[in-house]
């Protein structure tokens, strides 16, 4: 590599460049937790963990969920669609990335017993039983910002999980 001479003038200009990049590789680090790629990654590794393959992106569903979720941002009440699909919701008070969201459901996974199929009393499992469902393997996910500052993240699934009396896998 040459030597490269910096004059006085150009100075600012480098600034000016570093910046933007600067500025364009913290909107993707932002972005980069709530790609269908980061919603489908954080599914699959749940999934593969218990041998389960993987899911794909389904613009359909992803679609419903940005619907949904348009909707939701007004109030930020977790209230379920009733749509034809398995859906997950998750929200905070503040900001929450699409990982984020789909590892809180996976947490579950510690109160949940396969051989018997069942969660420990006055605990939640069915968002993991859901991730893990090995026939749902369409997703889509949307996150919005709501009115009041907080967050609401939609996950749709298809065909829906959490049949009862049926195992996930
Ligand atoms: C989203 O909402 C629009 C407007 O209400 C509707 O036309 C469209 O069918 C909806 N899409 C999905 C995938 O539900
Ligand atoms: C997306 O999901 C819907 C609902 O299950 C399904 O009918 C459709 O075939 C899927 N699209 C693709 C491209 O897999």
């Amino acid at each position: 590599m040459g030597v490269t001479k910096i004059s006085s003038t150009t100075l600012p200009l480098m600034a000016a460049i570093t910046l933007t990049i600067l500025l364009l590789l913290s909107s993707q680090v932002c972005y980069a937790q709530n790609a269908p790629q980061d919603y489908i990654n954080a599914h699959n590794n749940a999934r593969s963990k218990v041998g389960v393959g993987p899911m794909t992106w389904n613009t359909t569903l992803a679609s419903f969920a940005q619907n949904y979720t348009n909707k939701l941002k007004e109030s930020c009440n977790l209230v379920h669609s009733g749509g034809p699909y398995g859906e997950n919701l998750a929200g905070s008070s503040g900001d929450l990335t699409g990982t984020a969201a789909v590892n809180l459901w996976v947490a579950e996974k510690q109160y949940y017993h396969y051989n018997s199929n069942s969660c420990d009393s006055g605990k939640v499992c069915g968002h993991y039983t859901q991730v893990v469902w090995r026939s749902s393997i369409h997703l889509g996910c949307a996150k919005e910002r709501c009115k009041n500052g907080g967050t609401v993240i939609s996950c749709n699934y298809a065909p829906r999980g959490n049949i009862i009396g049926r195992k996930p896998y």
